[in-house]
């Protein structure tokens, strides 16, 4: 048996859930096959634990690592400030560079507190938005993380977040007493928030949302709901964890002209460090003083350290256009691919953040019979294709080119109803669920 099955199964006896995070489950990807544990990452190339060698043309770090793994000016610069002392009972002053960097940047922004993961800075953005609006409920679109202010949507029905990325999100253990305090509504669906807003003006918070995600925003949606904010003072958050510094220097929401009180910085802005950042304006900001929001790790030295060497980088190499054309051409090869043979294909997202998905009733089966053929090529390849800084030409050449030779044998079997027999383990989860 590999090392790295061996090891899972070890950790699935050690760790409730085997993993930290859902999306690094290998179950997530092909159940029994995908190299659950890498020894070394570099550039786009991992090597698993059994000496194996991939290159990455999947999530690259789930989102965070958009420099490409260990970056050599983010890794230097966090070299120095171990070597200065990561931790000190003084404050480190590259949180105040960063601040100032960051506001820069979003010149509406006037102040910034920090955290070290994207839930937790989302969970201080809403924590900062009820103590400034002294206010409970928050209207809500899109996925923000696992803490106890999102979860709380699925205690008044257990599909309310279904829509919003991830199915399945048990909320076991959220206070039920946060019943109806997080609403969910559509993107690009302003009637549905028009409906919370009627029914619980005088109460919201905050609108919570991504700027963008999958598909741009109709016209004046966005703006809609930065008067309707405006109207009911509530605090509208952008969660940019995900989103920013791929299409552009920064938040998506600079693309688009409309700001927020609030918006949430985590994954790409530290290259893989963890870094969390929550920018406002002064009058909603200041009300984290009224609010007890403090912890020792936020004030460590790398995460602030790696978050300007990465946003420094991004500025200098012009990062986004680079992501932006690796993700286009990633799109365009899976299409022709797709039609050449006559697979029926879903090709959609941002360019950075691509994503693939098999026209057919069994798309799950046919998406891990994809991941393994590519394993077996030499990938590590998903349904989605998250661009780095670090893909260069010569891998995003040979990745299409396997790409076209499995989707030719997927297309075959597809036609023979033959996918499920020629998988070699069963078929990935889709979405949360327990396992076993
Ligand atoms: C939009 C959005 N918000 C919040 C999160 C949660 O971030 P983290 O996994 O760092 O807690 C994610 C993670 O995927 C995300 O995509």
């Amino acid at each position: 048996m590999s090392k790295t099955l061996q090891l899972y199964q070890r950790a699935r006896r050690r760790i409730p859930g085997g993993t930290q995070l859902l999306s690094k489950r290998p179950e997530i990807f092909a159940p029994e096959q995908w190299p659950a544990y890498y020894s070394r990452a570099k550039g786009v190339e991992v090597w698993d634990v059994d000496g194996n060698k991939y290159v990455d043309m999947s999530l690259c770090g789930i989102g965070a690592s958009v420099l490409g793994f260990a970056d050599p000016d983010v890794d230097a610069a966090v070299k120095a400030a171990i070597d200065n002392g990561s931790m000190c009972t003084l404050n480190s002053p590259e949180e105040v560079e960063l601040a100032d960097l960051l506001c820069e940047i979003h010149p509406w922004a006037e102040m910034a507190r920090y955290a070290r993961g994207g839930g937790e800075a989302m969970a201080l953005a809403v924590r900062i938005a009820r103590a400034h609006t002294r206010r409970d409920k928050v209207a809500f679109c899109g996925y923000h993380g696992w803490h106890d202010w999102y979860l709380a949507a699925n205690l008044a029905r257990g599909d309310m977040l279904d829509g919003h990325l991830l199915p399945g999100l048990e909320p076991a253990g959220v206070p039920r007493g946060l019943t109806g305090s997080a609403i969910p509504f559509r993107y690009n669906h302003l009637d549905e928030l028009r409906a919370i807003v009627a029914e619980n003006k005088d109460e919201l918070a905050a609108i919570v949302m991504e700027p963008v995600r999958d598909h741009d925003p109709e016209p004046g949606f966005l703006e809609s709901v930065r008067e309707t904010a405006d109207e009911i003072g509530a605090v509208l958050v952008f969660d940019e964890v995900t989103a920013a510094f791929r299409m552009n220097t920064g938040g998506i929401h600079l693309r688009y002209g409309v700001n927020p009180d609030i918006a949430v910085f985590a994954k790409a802005i530290s290259n893989g460090y963890p870094m969390a950042a929550i920018i406002g304006v002064g009058r909603v900001m200041q009300a984290a003083q009224t609010s007890f929001i403090s912890s020792t790790y936020w004030t460590e030295r790398i995460g602030p350290t790696a978050a300007l060497a990465t946003i420094k980088k991004f500025q200098q190499h012009n990062v986004a256009q680079h992501l932006v054309e690796a993700g286009k051409r990633i799109q365009t090869g899976w299409k022709l691919a797709a039609e050449r043979v006559g697979l029926a294909v879903h090709v959609g997202g941002l360019p950075p953040l691509s994503h693939l998905a098999f026209d057919y009733e069994n798309g799950q089966a046919i998406a891990t019979l994809f991941t393994q053929l590519m394993l077996e090529r030499g990938f590590l390849a998903s349904i989605a294709f998250y661009a780095s800084y670090a893909h260069q030409d010569e891998h995003i050449e040979s990745y299409l080119d396997a790409t076209s030779d499995v989707f030719t044998v997927l297309a075959e079997a597809v036609r023979a109803g033959a996918i499920e027999d020629k998988l070699n383990g069963p078929i990935a989860h889709a979405g949360f669920r327990r396992l076993t």
